[in-house]
């Protein structure tokens, strides 16, 4: 059964995987979290480039021959060397930085034009430490738009709040988070929510950053990303009687329940 693997160091890639889902309901999916070793976002980065292959590895059992690293900490920390020097030619790794950053610089998928101006100037980014330190999105940022300032804030303690189900302490860090930016950059146009756990706080960050920022989120600019692409990649369409499938190294019962708390539906894991 060939299927669409969706990647996350933990819970935050649920996110993207019930905006992949709405929008392709034929399409099967496995998603795997890499709960027992999250958070990836303090971690260097060869820790998490061998934990995320690792995880592809145990995809690739499920017939999953495209995955989207739904972790733009593992996009920004070890997608370029997966794809440069060590996927299989029959494989496809996506990332999810760059839909993001075309829908931010309103380009259109592959348009590879130089650099120009956009209506934006002041970004706020808020990612885990490791993808703030990585600069890849000021660096894939600065082949796409010029004259963009960026002020990153790196959100500690707010993926360990969320796995472990602490949306009180989520809500003071976010509050918090947003705070320490505004300090920096007082009056940001838009806000990135650069991590895929994110969204599940996302009410909380737009009212934190007030009405007048607009606030980027993957989920959907992903899903709208991966349909255009599979439109044009038919054969890796999983073709089949859809399934969903959820994976965790972590245990398999406390998932399941985080999971089917934040997505409101029920979610069943099984043990990597
Ligand atoms: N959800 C992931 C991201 O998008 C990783 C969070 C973490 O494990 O630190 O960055």
């Amino acid at each position: 059964m060939m299927a669409i693997g969706i990647f996350d160091s933990g819970l935050g890639g649920l996110t993207v995987l019930d905006a992949v889902t709405k929008k392709m309901p034929a399409e099967s999916f496995v998603y795997m979290g890499d709960n027992l070793h999250a958070p990836y976002g303090v971690r260097d980065s060869s820790k998490v480039y061998d934990l995320t292959i690792k995880c592809i590895e145990r995809m690739w059992d499920e017939d999953c021959d495209l995955i989207i690293l739904a972790c733009n900490t593992a996009s920004a920390a070890a997608l370029k060397k997966i794809q440069e020097e060590w996927l299989p030619k029959n494989k496809r790794v996506l990332g999810v930085f760059v839909p993001l950053i075309e829908s931010l610089t309103k380009r259109n998928w592959g348009d590879n034009s130089p650099p120009r101006e956009v209506d934006v100037q002041n970004v706020a980014l808020f990612a885990t430490p490791s993808t703030v330190a990585s600069r890849a999105f000021q660096r894939e940022l600065a082949f796409r738009a010029i004259g963009v300032d960026v002020e990153s804030q790196a959100c500690g303690g707010l993926v360990d709040a969320i796995e472990d189900g602490d949306l009180i302490l989520a809500e003071a860090l976010v509050r918090s988070h947003v705070d320490a930016l505004k300090r920096k950059m007082p009056q940001p146009q838009a806000a990135i929510l650069g991590c895929t756990h994110y969204p599940l706080m996302e009410e909380i960050f737009r009212d934190a950053l007030g009405k007048n920022v607009a606030v980027y989120s993957q989920a959907n600019l992903v899903a709208e990303s991966l349909l255009d692409y599979l439109d044009r990649h038919p054969n890796l369409s999983s073709n089949n009687k859809p399934k969903n499938i959820f994976i965790t190294t972590g245990d398999p019962v406390i998932v399941s329940m985080r999971a089917t708390q934040f997505l409101k539906r029920s979610v069943e894991f099984i043990s990597a």
